[in-house]
């Protein structure tokens, strides 16, 4: 609580917003402190710790201009519609340092504070140095100053709109502001509401392939780090530089360790005072087909340049991609690309969509810590809006006559929010242990890609069988035209004959891996989850299990005992 909350809390008159010179610590009362949230690996596995145990990110992100306490009221109600239990928002530099050597921090604990009162976990955004490759949300009195907060260079010697990872005044002071910041919500934040950091947003440059002023051309012409090297698997040896080891690549790895570089130390000096999780997002490059350098943002964590970022900021513990592809091939392939052995999978950005919202389970079958949705806020409608208008029949209506219906609605925000909610609604509840579950490597989940009828997941001594889209239960059969596949499952273990099944738009069934074994359901219950419970609310049986598991458009959730025969 800071002197304004007290004082709020005391009825007393409100201060002028806390201002802190840098190095003065925020008073706090005592309060029993939860543990630091942390980024666990075992057995090859990554688990979110939050409270001490692994956590599910079901995410949101505002837009770029919601983190301002005016904006706020229109940020919880579409968080409290989609049942998100994490608000991805930004911190802005500009706004907390709005006056050189003075931070304040008013604004971050009113995030703080709601956030508490919505029981919603937070993931701030530092939008710090770097933002979409521009220096955009520097601090004014920088802005004003490009001679000693310079720019990078481009090829044709002019200054881009991107700063220059090589600018230490610049480097220093976001070292400084952002140390501030988790020094200050180590102090303010005993309770862990903020679980994680994004340092800095999409880093790196577009339009320059690299800096090209001559300090970062003599840089450039040096040898490369012998870590560097090793880390891209090439051979140790007589020193190289960065043309000479790399070609066609050079310009792009060079710009990755410089940004890198930069970005790892304000990481490093943030978590030494506080060990948050820490993330770097990254604006991607195609997955399939990659363009050649200069077609892609240069410098942030792309899938290339992942080792030299996991070198050069040991202090981030993710390189995280920013997914805005609709395809499932593209889609697959980024996931597959990002979870890797020294790198959890962790979805920061994503588009909201019908057509993307069922990779939330691919996400989930890699093993995912978190999946946020971009642009999920009311700011920019005039006001939240209702639920549809519900039309009413004139009169109560009598046996036989129709009820009130749900008036149509023109398609508004709630439907472009309605399918992370539909995967929210039934995965929240159950958020813990489907994070359990995955960090010990009993689940699997996938999602529907257009001409896979069926996919097989294997259990040990069972086979769970996903099919979509024909047949008996699935969507219509006789479907001649393509339809949008929106198919998704996930499967868990719970012991040798015991699942948990959840999804929706396809069917599950389970094959013994004995050739001479039939599966029979010996129980098959549908429920809800409830404060982590399975609630128990009938058992399915007859055409509802004698074809499989037939999961409607609305997500369910089951428990099923399996037998032979
Ligand atoms: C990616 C950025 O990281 C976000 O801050 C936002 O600008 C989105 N793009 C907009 O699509």
């Amino acid at each position: 609580m800071n002197i304004a909350h007290l004082a709020k809390s005391l009825g007393l008159a409100t201060f002028v917003a806390p201002l802190a010179i840098y190095g003065a610590a925020a008073q706090q009362p005592p309060l029993k402190e939860r543990p630091i949230p942390q980024v666990v690996k075992k057995d090859g596995r990554y688990a979110l710790m939050v409270d001490g145990v692994p956590y599910l990110m079901l995410g949101a992100q505002a837009h770029n201009s919601s983190g301002w306490p005016g904006m706020l009221p229109k940020v919880w109600p579409a968080i409290e519609y989609l049942h998100a239990n994490t608000l991805e928002i930004p911190v802005y530099w500009e706004q907390i340092e709005a006056h050189q050597g003075q931070v304040d921090f008013s604004v971050v604990d009113t995030i703080i504070t709601q956030a508490r009162e919505h029981h919603v976990r937070l993931d701030l955004l530092w939008f710090g140095t770097w933002k979409n490759g521009s220096q955009h949300y520097m601090p004014e009195w920088m802005k004003a100053d490009p001679a000693k907060y310079f720019h990078l260079i481009d090829k044709n010697g002019r200054p881009a709109d991107s700063p220059s990872p090589f600018c230490t005044a610049s480097q220093e002071l976001d070292i400084r502001a952002f140390t501030a910041f988790m020094r200050h919500l180590k102090a303010f934040d005993p309770q862990r509401t903020v679980i994680i950091v994004q340092v800095e947003n999409e880093p790196g440059t577009w339009g320059s392939t690299r800096d090209y002023s001559p300090a970062a051309q003599k840089l450039f012409e040096a040898p490369v780090p012998a870590e560097v090297l090793k880390a891209m698997g090439k051979p140790a040896g007589a020193p190289v530089n960065w043309q000479d080891a790399f070609g066609v690549e050079a310009e792009v790895n060079f710009h990755a360790w410089a940004v890198a570089t930069y970005v790892g130390k304000v990481a490093a000096a943030g978590k030494a005072v506080y060990a948050l999780p820490l993330y770097a997002n990254a604006a991607l490059r195609d997955p399939i087909r990659p363009g050649a350098p200069g077609s892609y943002e240069a410098g942030g964590p792309t899938d290339n340049v992942i080792p030299i970022w996991k070198v050069a900021a040991p202090a981030i513990d993710i390189e995280a991609p920013d997914i805005y592809m609709n395809d499932a091939a593209s889609y697959l392939k980024v996931l597959e690309l990002y979870h890797r052995d020294d790198n959890p999978l962790f979805v920061p950005e994503t588009s909201g969509g019908a057509q993307v919202s069922r990779f939330f389970f691919s996400a989930l079958g890699l093993q995912a810590i978190g999946f946020s949705p971009f642009g999920l806020d009311y700011s920019t409608m005039p006001s939240a809006p209702p639920a549809a208008p519900t039309i009413l029949p004139a009169a109560a209506p009598q046996a036989g006559s129709p009820a009130a219906v749900p008036a149509a609605a023109a398609p508004g925000p709630q439907d472009q929010f309605a399918p992370t909610a539909q995967n929210y609604r039934i995965i929240g509840p159950m958020m813990r242990d489907v994070a359990r579950l995955n960090f010990e490597g009993k689940l699997q989940a996938v999602a529907e890609e257009a001409g896979t009828p069926t996919q097989t997941l294997h259990f040990g001594a069972w086979n769970a069988i996903i099919s979509y889209g024909g047949g008996r239960g699935g969507r219509a059969q006789a479907a001649a035209t393509p339809v949008n596949p929106t198919g998704r499952a996930l499967v868990a273990q719970l012991s040798d004959n015991q699942f948990l099944v959840a999804g929706s738009s396809c069917r599950v069934d389970f094959r013994p891996t004995q050739v001479d074994k039939h599966r029979q359901f010996m129980r098959a219950e549908e429920g809800t989850y409830e404060n982590g419970a399975f609630k128990f609310i009938r058992i399915l049986n007859g055409d509802e299990t004698d074809n499989g598991l037939n999961l409607r458009a609305e997500p369910i959730a089951l428990r099923v005992s399996l037998g032979v025969y």
